[in-house]
């Protein structure tokens, strides 16, 4: 990245669970300056840190509490937008951008599945931004729709991903405890989570087992093929803030017993990592030896909350080995993950460089 000044961008429902990280993550970003904020007419035309419900531990970068919130029109001054929207009407707007010449970084779920739409990770699957040019083409957009994935879809994929290209996979079964940051503010009623665990979060196992199967399937030309090993699973909603836990079993092509597992975690590394990307994590599956760890509340702002956490390394009985994974959803699962999408757009050449 040879630009010396930052580029302009953009954020899209800046007043948000996923927002509010854009918000702290881009406040000190060397290739990216934030220049627009956009929410509802709730909050547009009101200064950003008197209309938003900020529920970070470190207080609103100063500048940016200090821009007014606009509407989500594409008359924004940047050609970047990351989109923390709701997906009620994420998918109209995100469009409306695509289409006017935006980049869109989208969290939502509603272009994810899109047969000319890239689910990317960095650091396992970028060689699908590589079907952009085609998706611009094709729907007539000078700009395009990049989206990542759902966040336990993340956390798992990070983890079963280096798997995946090592030993091959053939089954997974995965159960989620996901924090209730992962539904937005209010998100889930105290009544309903407080000394409870919620087992059905709508929609949820759909997108884990879809969007995983497409992050690690190839681009085959102007389509791609998902993978085709099997995913279950089970979500449940806990009374944890931020981090979702994750219980996986694997099976696996060729076997592979724990320690080789291990191993395989701790020496992979993606594209992120060797183009040395700002967002992207040095490692990006970290295995804990304790017995007791991953936690949530020890443990999710490890490494910036972008790396994959992995503990209870063991055979199992059904599966060949099963594990316990801890992602950070807000970061992993959204924004972080976004922002290092971007990067790698920028980086392979993708945004044009005369609108940086
Ligand atoms: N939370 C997570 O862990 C997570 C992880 C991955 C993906 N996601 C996805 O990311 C998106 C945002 O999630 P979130 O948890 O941040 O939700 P959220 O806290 O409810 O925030 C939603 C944002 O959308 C804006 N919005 C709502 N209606 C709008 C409208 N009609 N026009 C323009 N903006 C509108 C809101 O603005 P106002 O404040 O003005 O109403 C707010 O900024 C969702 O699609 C979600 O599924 C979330």
């Amino acid at each position: 990245m040879k630009t010396v000044s930052r580029i302009p961008v953009g954020i899209l429902g800046a007043t948000g669970a996923v927002g509010q990280k854009f918000v702290l993550l881009l406040s000190s970003h060397p290739w990216f300056e934030v220049r627009e904020l956009a929410a509802s007419e709730r909050s547009s035309g009101n200064l950003y840190r008197e209309v938003v419900n900020w529920k970070q531990t470190t207080p609103i970068p100063e500048a940016i509490g200090d821009l007014v919130v606009k509407e989500c029109r594409p008359d924004l001054d940047c050609k970047i937008v990351f989109s923390g929207l709701d997906a009620s009407v994420a998918g109209e707007l995100e469009t409306d951008f695509a289409s006017a010449g935006y980049w869109v970084f989208s969290n939502a779920k509603n272009h994810r599945m899109g047969p000319d739409i890239p689910l990317v990770i960095a650091e396992l699957n970028s060689e699908h931004l590589d079907i952009s040019p085609q998706q611009q083409k094709s729907r007539g957009w000078d700009g395009a729709i990049v989206t990542n994935a759902n966040c336990s879809a993340a956390v798992l994929a990070l983890s079963i991903g280096p798997l995946h290209k090592s030993f091959g996979l053939k089954a997974v079964d995965v159960v989620t405890l996901q924090a209730i940051s992962g539904a937005g503010y209010p998100g889930v009623p105290s009544w309903d989570i407080l000394g409870n665990v919620v087992p059905f979060i709508s929609g949820e196992e759909e997108k884990i087992e879809s969007e995983t199967q497409k992050i690690l399937g190839q681009l085959d030309g102007d389509r791609f093929r998902p993978a085709d090993f099997a995913v279950s699973a089970h979500a449940n909603r806990v009374a944890v803030v931020e981090g979702h836990v994750e219980c996986v079993s694997v099976r696996f092509t060729n076997k592979a017993s724990p320690e080789e597992a291990i191993q395989c975690w701790q020496e992979f590394r993606g594209p992120a990592q060797e183009l040395n990307l700002p967002t992207a994590p040095k490692q990006p599956v970290v295995v804990f030896s304790e017995p007791d760890r991953p936690q949530p509340r020890l443990d999710v702002n490890k490494f910036g909350g972008m790396s994959a956490l992995v503990g209870r390394v063991r055979p199992c009985p059904l599966f060949d080995i099963k594990y316990v994974v801890l992602g950070h959803n807000t970061i992993r699962g959204a924004a972080g993950a976004s922002i290092l999408n971007a990067e790698m757009v920028v980086e392979k050449g993708m945004f044009p460089a005369g609108q940086a």
